[in-house]
């Protein structure tokens, strides 16, 4: 394929991902194949023939093929999920299909996070991208590969908001904004269903995990969550209620308390606010053995008493554990579950089933199968690794890199890592697991083919030994530049991988330390699934490459990124604390009656620490630079009752190459009965520039965008003066502000 279809391809697959480049998108609502009658119809007639056992048997998802078996032996199996390959699901659909009663298919799911053969960057990279269209491109490339290769239903995206680098999981997610979060999931969501997911290209999306998992205390996985009403309402549910809107098919429980309920007994988020004022018709899945877990919560006593709490709650389908099959009849003898509760859940899987069109198309055709990337896949998935990195630094500037440089120096133990690029819950599929990431140390090579590029790794990424360095540093003394590349393995990031610190681990930060030694120029590259405290790389490195876990086209990605193929323009989704002792540190934070000053002891800071992150929400750099000026409001008046403020702003490439800006619109309510975070983002638009040319970029805002939810979970919008702040990043500092009426 030539690079001009290649591009075509990635531009197709962008389209097709349903949503548009820019920053803002609207949230069409998902079309509906089968007019919803019909299907209620279909769904009704098959509920009338089920029994008790079979209706709890819909209920039950299993996670491996040998108990799988064993359940549909009696008809009592829903779905499965990690199985993977299509001749072993079209198996087990045969006997679901034509071995029980009412012949009702199975749903199969898995993990598709950010790939299933081709892995893109981490979702937390693909946030940094501030733009929807790459996290849509991932999602239907996926669709497209998963659903070829039998699986209907994919457990993403995950769009918990976080204030916590120590916990592993920040990798799945989109950091710390609402905003962006919301953004990115939504179109993710078309990404994976577009409008129709009975589609052979396309997958049910789940939105996980239900809710404010990421308040996780200390950052400690799966720990308590005490969150009040508002800040529940404001911060962790809007990624949710908008995935809904989009037409999300299912949800998934998390395994977290939410002010001393499980998330799987919480009646008030699952009940009353997803399916109640959401109006949620898909189903709700419990996270893994999530219902069991209830009893070790103390939530409750037993099995029995656990499906007691989680059903009427409102999760619908048990992963893993099995207390609906055992303690079902059980339970509805005694009337601690209703016959209506039960129909519920089944009557919402079955919907799932029917609009995956399975009762029609149970089986999936095994030559079809997806073994391997396809080059548009993959020429997609290095576009997007590009569009993910930020450039922290760049004194010199050392970076781009020379094309024509004569030999390079790659140093550190991820230069030629290849399986850790693609970060945590690195794809699933068959042709994932034999298609490793390109290395650093490969992309450099392809991309200065005339250079001597030599490796050196110097240490391990988490060892102590630091025998390697004296190599190191010669190898750099013998280059022209050197490109140090360190980070965390993929091990570090993800479920059940929270860090009490969040350092470099390992000597890594004395092999960078003794490369400085040798007075030769050099740029560090991270590889890492969360911010890491590098003040010592922010104080001594020249040029710092935030790269993140960037997936099967890293090393590519990377080199483009460093000879100027790509100019940078990705921007943090959370923020870079100084020192971990500062964590929870995000911009959008209240203030306080004393904020930090440095002058006066009484405020609230630190007496060992500058105040402040290194690097802030929004933050990143270009090889070019940007003048963002000219800020115009339509009106100096919102009213509350349907009131739209055009805002305006001119960007203009100030410097001498093409490249990317973010324009990012911060707003702020001074006065409210909630007190409202410093800022918080309303817009974003990313924006390429060639040298000299400018453009204005426009943003609409309306009551949606300045009001906010109180402790009563009431939206509310007051009247009074807004402060809009418009430029590059969190600490924007063009202003105006217009009044509410
Ligand atoms: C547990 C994780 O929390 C969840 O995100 C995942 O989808 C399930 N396991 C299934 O693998």
């Amino acid at each position: 394929m030539n690079r001009r279809s290649l591009l075509a391809g990635v531009g197709g697959l962008l389209a097709a991902s349903g949503v548009a480049s820019s920053g803002l998108l609207a949230t069409p609502a998902a079309a509906d194949p089968v007019s919803r009658p019909e299907r209620d119809g279909r769904v009704e007639a098959l509920l009338r023939k089920m029994t008790l056992a079979e209706k709890l048997g819909q209920l039950q998802l299993l996670g491996n093929e040998a108990d799988a078996r064993t359940a549909l032996a009696t008809g009592q199996l829903g779905g499965v999920f990690s199985v993977v390959g299509a001749a072993k699901l079209n198996a087990l659909q045969h006997i679901a299909v034509e071995q029980t009663r009412l012949r009702i298919p199975l749903i199969f799911g898995l993990d598709v996070i950010h790939g299933y053969t081709t892995n893109f960057p981490i979702p937390l990279a693909q946030g940094s991208s501030f733009d929807p269209a790459v996290a849509g491109a991932d999602a239907s490339v996926s669709a497209k590969e998963a659903r070829r290769s039998g699986i209907h239903w994919t457990y993403a995206p995950m769009m918990d908001v976080t204030h916590e680098p120590r916990w592993g999981r920040i990798a799945e997610g989109y950091g710390e904004d609402p905003y962006l979060a919301t953004k990115l999931a939504v179109s993710k969501v078309r990404g994976y269903q577009g409008d129709d997911y009975s589609s052979p290209d396309r997958l049910a999306a789940c939105a996980k995990h239900f809710v404010a998992y990421g308040g996780a205390e200390g950052g400690r996985d799966y720990n308590t969550v005490d969150v009040s009403l508002q800040r529940l309402h404001n911060l962790y549910l809007p990624p949710f209620k908008a995935s809904v809107e989009a037409g999300v098919a299912t949800v998934m429980a998390s395994f977290n308390t939410i002010s001393g309920v499980p998330a799987h007994g919480n009646g008030y988020v699952l009940h009353d606010v997803l399916k109640g004022s959401y109006g949620f018709r898909g189903f709700v899945v419990s996270d893994y053995t999530g219902v069991q877990e209830l009893i070790l919560h103390g939530l409750a006593g037993d099995g029995a008493d656990a499906a007691a709490a989680a059903l009427p709650a409102g999760v619908d389908m048990e992963m893993v554990s099995t207390n609906y099959v055992q303690y079902g009849q059980q339970l509805l003898a005694q009337r601690r579950i209703t016959n209506d509760q039960i129909d519920d859940a089944v009557r919402r899987i079955l919907l799932v089933k029917f609009k995956l069109g399975l009762f029609d198309r149970p089986y999936v055709d095994e030559a079809g199968e997806v073994k391997a990337p396809s080059p548009v896949a993959l020429a997609a998935a290095r576009q997007a690794a590009g569009r993910s990195m930020v450039l922290l630094k760049n004194d010199g500037p050392v970076l781009p890199l020379a094309k024509t440089v004569r030999s390079v120096a790659v140093v550190g133990p991820l230069g030629t890592a290849t399986y850790d690029l693609n970060g945590t819950w690195s794809g699933l599929g068959t042709g994932a697991a034999t298609t490793p990431p390109v290395t650093v140390v490969d992309g450099i090579k392809a991309a200065a083919p005339g250079a001597t590029v030599t490796y050196s790794a110097g240490c391990t990424v988490d060892g102590a030994d630091t025998s390697g360095f004296a190599a190191a540093q010669q190898a750099a003394r013998a280059a022209d530049v050197t490109v140090v590349v360190v980070g965390e393995t993929a091990a570090m990031s993800g479920e059940a991988a929270a860090r009490s610190t969040i350092d470099l681990p390992g000597v890594q930060q004395q092999l960078v330390a003794a490369i400085k030694e040798t007075g030769k120029p050099f740029v560090v590259v991270l590889v890492n699934g969360r911010p890491l405290t590098i003040p010592y790389l922010h104080d001594n490195a020249p040029a710092i490459l935030e790269a993140w876990a960037p997936g099967v086209q890293g090393g590519n990605a990377i080199a483009d990124v460093l000879f100027g193929t790509v100019n940078p323009g990705g921007k943090l989704p959370v923020s870079f604390p100084r020192a971990v002792g500062q964590i929870p540190i995000y911009y959008n934070h209240e203030n306080t009656g004393r904020p930090a000053d440095p002058a006066n002891k009484y405020t609230s800071k630190y007496l060992d620490l500058e105040s402040g992150p290194l690097y802030e929400f929004g933050f990143g750099l270009s090889y070019t630079t940007f003048r963002i000026d000219g800020l115009r409001l339509s009106d100096t008046r919102m009213s509350s009752r349907g009131g739209r403020i055009q805002v305006s702003a001119k960007v203009t490439n100030t410097g001498g190459r093409a490249g990317d800006e973010v324009v990012q619109l911060y707003l702020r309510d001074p006065v409210a009965t909630i007190v409202q975070p410093v800022r918080r983002l309303r817009g974003f638009q990313r924006v390429t520039l060639a040298a000299g040319a400018s453009t204005t970029v426009t943003f609409t805002l309306t009551p949606d965008d300045v009001g906010f939810y109180d402790n009563a979970a009431k939206f509310r919008v007051e009247p009074g003066k807004i402060e809009v702040y418009v430029g590059n990043s969190s600490a924007a500092t063009l202003t105006s502000s217009f009044t509410v009426t």
